[in-house]
């Protein structure tokens, strides 16, 4: 296609998208509390979304209702969360009963569009979890019926509000080395956090889009924002080469295992008494095992990922993804006409130290909520120009909870001062949540049929 051509149609596509932005988030306060309603009473709906916000905005939300289809998960969350509100097994019914203002998402990624569409043709506005959705013609519908009923979708894309990611947009939106050009990306998911995506309902592509969308949503939201760009082509590469069928051994799940002794991925769930409660004590009623083996045949998603992501400004993304590495982190370059950005997060020989146990933790502390610590280490990012052989080390407080102080500072833009200004546009609608998910799903097609996918033919126009 010719490159005019090329970019008009990236144009209308991306206003397109921006019709169905989120423009309301102040709505929050006028001075009541919201009624919400939860639906998916998991891990991150049960603790993030539930029991913190009993815990600490009370003064700000208001629970109606809690939904799930595990009638015992339900039950123990609500008891858990101390919930004074009525449980459904029917989202419907807690709809019409309940009538909430807000309706929180955090279900299976493949289920999300089922009820942000619902709750949006109910009359609510609706927070939802990431991915926003998993394939692009549920993306359609959500964007179709924001479009048609003009409800809010808030996108809870919290990595953009820790600390160390929004300075990274602060230099960027400075433009500190001149016009960005090209991005080097990679993210390493270590053996214990890696491997647990390969435990769970995550190992298949029907449930979260595999990690393209359910893991790699974040990153692309990262670039995206800081960019401050649109994406408009993507090419991709992946393979399952690790985990699922590639084991020698395997088991039904790691509590009745034959291999606990020799496997390195074997995990006691039983030493996990929240993970017993939600999952092991109500298996009955669906069935889903939460140590399930990460050998499984049947496992369909990519352990490892590589894509070439180009922007409608011309910048060219160079990402990859990796699951089974020693450690937990990230490295990003950006470079740009007058210098290049260099940062990095949990590179271990970086800080100068590695413990496997710490490794083991880094995934629990990053889902972890509560008082925030004060920061004894920090962040660094090298602002290195173009013709000088010094380079600016940028320090930032280096937070260890709630995915690097992000949760917590979402939480409180979204609840306690919705009011306040947002420079950095860290908020984010269905146009974020749906650029962030279309490059991963342009991915899956792009290594299905071995050619570069354009955004454009996903949605419709
Ligand atoms: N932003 C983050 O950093 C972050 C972190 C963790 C999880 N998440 C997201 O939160 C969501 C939930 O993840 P989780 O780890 O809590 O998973 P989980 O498996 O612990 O919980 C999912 C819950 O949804 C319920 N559910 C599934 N399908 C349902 C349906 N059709 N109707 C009603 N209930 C249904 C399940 O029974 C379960 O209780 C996911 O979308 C995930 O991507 C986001």
């Amino acid at each position: 296609m010719q490159r005019r051509k090329f970019l008009q149609n990236s144009a209308l596509f991306s206003a397109m998208l921006a019709s169905g932005q989120a423009s309301a988030f102040a709505r929050w306060k006028n001075g009541k509390r919201k009624r919400v309603a939860l639906v998916g009473t998991g891990i991150r709906g049960s603790s993030l979304w539930g029991k913190n916000l009993v815990d600490n905005y009370a003064e700000e939300v208001d629970f109606v209702g809690l939904c799930d289809k595990n009638a015992g998960r339900l039950a123990y969350v609500k008891d858990y969360m101390a919930a004074d509100c009525p449980t459904y097994a029917d989202f419907d019914e807690m709809m019409r009963t309940t009538k909430p203002e807000w309706v929180i998402v955090t279900t299976m990624d493949s289920t999300h569009d089922i009820f942000i569409v619902k709750a949006m043709e109910a009359g609510a506005h609706v927070i939802t979890e990431k991915p926003m959705t998993t394939d692009a013609d549920k993306c359609q519908a959500i964007l179709d019926t924001q479009k048609r009923t003009g409800k809010e979708v808030l996108v809870t894309f919290n990595y953009r509000h820790s600390p160390h990611n929004t300075a990274v947009k602060q230099l960027l939106h400075d433009q500190r080395v001149g016009k960005i050009t090209s991005v080097d990306f990679h993210w390493y998911l270590n053996v214990y956090h890696g491997a647990s995506y390969f435990r769970r309902w995550h190992g298949y592509v029907e449930n979260g889009g595999s990690l393209w969308v359910h893991k790699a949503t974040h990153h692309f939201d990262l670039l995206n924002w800081w960019l401050d760009a649109t994406p408009v082509q993507v090419t991709a590469y992946g393979a399952l080469e690790h985990y699922g069928k590639n084991g020698n051994m395997r088991g039904d799940s790691c509590r009745t295992c034959a291999h606990k002794k020799e496997c390195p991925y074997y995990w006691d769930i039983t030493k996990d008494k929240k993970a017993m409660r939600l999952y092991v004590d109500n298996e009955q009623h669906d069935g889903y095992i939460r140590d399930s083996c990460v050998f499984r045949e049947d496992i369909d998603i990519w352990d490892k990922m590589s894509a070439q992501i180009l922007y409608d400004n011309g910048v060219l993304v160079n990402y990859s993804l990796t699951t089974y590495s020693p450690y937990e982190g990230y490295r990003i370059g950006f470079n740009g006409h007058e210098g290049r950005i260099d940062t990095w997060e949990d590179i271990p020989y970086q800080r100068g130290k590695y413990t496997t146990a710490e490794q083991e933790e880094l995934h629990a502390n990053e889902m972890s909520f509560g008082k925030e610590e004060v920061p004894t280490e920090f962040h660094e990012i090298i602002v290195h120009d173009n013709f000088n052989p010094d380079f600016e080390r940028v320090k930032v407080p280096k937070y260890r909870y709630g995915h690097g102080g992000g949760d917590k500072r979402m939480l409180d833009y979204l609840f306690v001062n919705p009011d306040a200004a947002d420079p950095l546009s860290h908020m984010a609608g269905t146009r974020d949540g749906a650029l962030s998910i279309l490059i991963g799903i342009a991915a899956r097609k792009s290594i299905a049929e071995g050619r570069a996918v354009r955004l454009d033919e996903l949605v419709k126009v």
